[in-house]
């Protein structure tokens, strides 16, 4: 997609990013190439990157549950960082990864490859939608990882330019369930329902959710798409690109869509301060009551952008476990 591949170049630290000492699997600085379309790692500021505040907290919870993942597959790689996470951190063997754009996914594989220590990683890669790329290439999967976006775009947008496919969605053909729709949840919706096949019973799939809707609503997603569902961890990030963001949800919003919610970034500081995000998974709906006072409207979240000031919102990764012989999903119309 998109003619244009401009490469820029990176370096990230895994001690900075994955909280690691020593690397035992990936190399201990990491260089990575990426092409315009691919999502920026927040090399700077590890807090506000996806990756390292959410997807590495995520694999060294299941990690430490006992659970690691000889087969992996990312869904949305951006610059292939999560993958490179999952061999470290899930001890990942076989390593699937899609992403919408070829330049992407070309750089994604590049960067996956020449930052690994031992060639013995098999790397199974696409470009494409979801995981329509991984179709008879990966089965008996173990964990699976994504972080699509949510918000869909207005009819003037074009997912082909720069990086508007890491934040925007177009409008899908599949029937979706209404709630998954009114909370602008569609793509984890969708990977949930495509990931079951490729799933050992028992496997994992990881859905990493900007919580803008109530968590009763995240976790309803689990059950719509045949899964057991559970908030593995939660925490809280500045609002990146916030124009785009809370402009999107407060378009949406003022559609009858939502509502959405974001708060003041210092109540989410104290709210999460001393926990951990496995601990704040744990208790994610009692922190979640405590934090309801504090609510604000995409609309009133959008003023404050718009006046210079931050806003923040809470992140949950969904953690929906294959159960056996859940053949088709239970969600009815
Ligand atoms: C928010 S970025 C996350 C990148 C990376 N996984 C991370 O956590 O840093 C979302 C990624 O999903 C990709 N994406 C968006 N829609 C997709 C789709 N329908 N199928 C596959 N990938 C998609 C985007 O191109 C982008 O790389």
């Amino acid at each position: 997609m998109g003619a244009h591949t401009e490469s820029a170049e990176l370096v990230v630290s895994p001690g900075d990013f994955f909280q690691v000492g020593e690397t035992k699997r990936i190399r201990s600085s990491i260089g990575l190439r990426l092409s315009d379309h691919s999502y920026l790692p927040k090399a700077d500021e590890p807090r506000a990157d996806w990756v390292a505040s959410v997807a590495v907290p995520a694999f060294k919870t299941l990690a430490r549950m006992g659970v690691l993942a000889p087969a992996f597959c990312t869904i949305g790689t951006g610059a292939g960082l999560d993958a490179l996470a999952a061999v470290e951190i899930l001890h990942a063997r076989t390593v699937g990864f899609t992403d919408l754009h070829e330049d992407v996914l070309a750089h994604a594989r590049e960067n996956i490859r020449s930052n690994l220590l031992d060639d013995d990683v098999q790397l199974v890669g696409g470009a494409g939608d979801i995981l329509a790329p991984m179709a008879g290439r990966l089965s008996q999967v173990d964990v699976v990882y994504e972080n699509l976006p949510n918000i869909p775009m207005a009819d003037s947008g074009d997912l082909a330019a720069g990086q508007t496919s890491s934040t925007f969605i177009t409008e899908r053909s599949e029937e979706i369930p209404g709630f998954a729709e009114k909370n602008l949840v569609t793509l984890h919706y969708l990977a949930l329902q495509q990931a079951h096949p490729f799933l050992r019973v028992g496997g994992h799939v990881l859905s990493s959710i900007g919580a803008r809707v109530p968590l009763s609503e995240i976790l309803a997603l689990s059950g719509a798409a045949g899964y057991n569902g559970s908030i593995l961890t939660y925490t809280w990030k500045v609002q990146s690109e916030p124009r785009d963001v809370v402009g999107g949800y407060a378009q949406w919003e003022r559609e009858g869509l939502g509502p959405f919610h974001f708060y003041p970034v210092n109540i989410l500081r104290d709210a999460f301060e001393g926990l951990s995000v496995a601990a704040a998974g744990a208790q994610a709906l009692r922190l979640e009551k405590r934090l309801s006072p504090f609510e604000i409207s995409a609309a009133d979240a959008l003023a404050l952008v718009e006046r210079g000031e931050r806003v923040g919102h809470t992140v949950a990764v969904l953690d929906s476990v294959k159960i056996p012989d859940s053949g088709a999903p239970r969600w009815n119309s």
